[in-house]
């Protein structure tokens, strides 16, 4: 088993190697991907630290090489490079046509890959992933870790993101703390790989309504975790790449310092419109706030939120506190 694990990263490791020469070294790669990249603000120096690359239009370009190369077309299809079809015995490449992003894990080994589709897309996703194998679990990774260990220890904070342009726009604006969840909810495996760098978190994800539910449900995940959270809300309807892009490095990181709040503020702050509107749901919000004080292990620090929010809200400390009691007996 081991072995047969070993075998998926060799191939991953040709793969990679692959997906760059075609971005670098061929009249495709060149004018099709590396002028995408180019077009979006995506510096050589970028691509050439994650290591990103260019899967050409050709059906089957890669799984060719690969298989010229020695490879068992069985491995490629396995780790979900090479898709293997009724009517494509020989089998086509998965990320035909797209631009490439490398996952690699913590200790640097090519475990995934995503790619993205340039230009108009009509039925099909903007982004491809590598699927589930022996040598990933898509729940499990964290995208951009590897390049971030010693900038999170070193700030003793992390960045989260959700996407992999992300990622790297901030990396090109100073910032290399950052990791993405890479659209999917963040789960309890990834916050352990970050825990193991630090406690404290900045949640910095899209400025539309999915990033905010996300950043929400994220939120409540990482309080029960024991973790610090702060959060930035973006202006509505950009993501930290495009912000980073337009706006230099001391702009974005200023902006970063200055709206970093705590996630009281941050959900007072979403919820106040709704909570004017009426009383009733002006309740039910406190509750959902509450509900979140409630999730965090340690008691002095509820107590000290369960103090500041009282405040916030004008609310009596005690009622609040005696409903964050219940909230936790009820486990919720
Ligand atoms: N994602 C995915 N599959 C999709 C859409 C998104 O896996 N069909 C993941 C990707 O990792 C993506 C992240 O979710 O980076 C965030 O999604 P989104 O905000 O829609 O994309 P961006 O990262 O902003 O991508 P881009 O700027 O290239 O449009
Ligand atoms: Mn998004
Ligand atoms: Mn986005
Ligand atoms: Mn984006
Ligand atoms: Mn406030």
């Amino acid at each position: 088993r081991n072995n047969e694990r070993e075998s998926l990263f060799v191939v991953n490791d040709f793969a990679a190697k692959f997906f760059r020469e075609q971005l670098l070294e061929t009249e495709e790669g060149r004018s099709v991907g590396m002028a995408y990249f180019r077009e979006r603000g995506i510096r050589p120096e970028t691509i050439e630290k994650f290591g990103l690359g260019y899967s050409p239009e050709g059906k089957s370009v890669l799984t060719q090489a690969a298989v010229h190369a020695g490879f068992p077309l069985k491995r490629l299809v396995e780790v979900g490079l090479t898709i293997q079809h009724e009517e494509h015995q020989s089998g086509i490449d998965r990320f035909r046509g797209r631009v490439i992003f490398p996952v690699r894990n913590l200790s640097g080994r090519y475990v995934a890959f995503g790619g993205r589709i340039m230009g108009k897309r009509d039925k099909t996703a903007k982004y491809l992933n590598s699927p589930e194998s022996l040598i990933y679990s898509k729940s499990r990774e964290l995208y951009g870790l590897y390049w971030a260990k010693s900038a999170i220890a070193k700030a003793g904070k992390c960045y989260l993101v959700e996407g992999y342009t992300d990622v790297l726009s901030m990396h090109q604006s100073g910032i290399e703390n950052v990791v993405s969840s890479s659209g999917t909810a963040l789960t309890l495996d990834q916050i352990r790989l970050i825990r193991r760098f630090t406690t404290d978190i900045t949640v910095l994800y899209d400025g539309d309504q999915a990033g905010i539910k996300a950043a929400l449900r994220g939120i409540d995940l990482l309080l029960e975790e024991g973790f610090r959270i702060k959060v930035v809300l973006l202006p509505d309807g950009e993501d930290p790449d495009s912000f980073a892009r337009s706006h230099s490095s001391s702009e974005l990181q200023s902006f970063l310092d200055e709206q970093e709040t705590d996630f009281i503020h941050f959900k007072i702050d979403l919820f106040r419109e709704e909570m004017a509107r009426d009383p009733l749901r002006r309740a039910e919000l406190i509750t959902d706030i509450m509900g979140s004080i409630a999730l965090i292990p340690d008691s002095i620090q509820r107590a000290v939120l369960i103090q500041s929010s009282a405040g916030i809200l004008r609310m009596d400390e005690q009622l609040l506190a005696s409903e964050v009691n219940k909230l936790r007996r009820r486990g919720i």
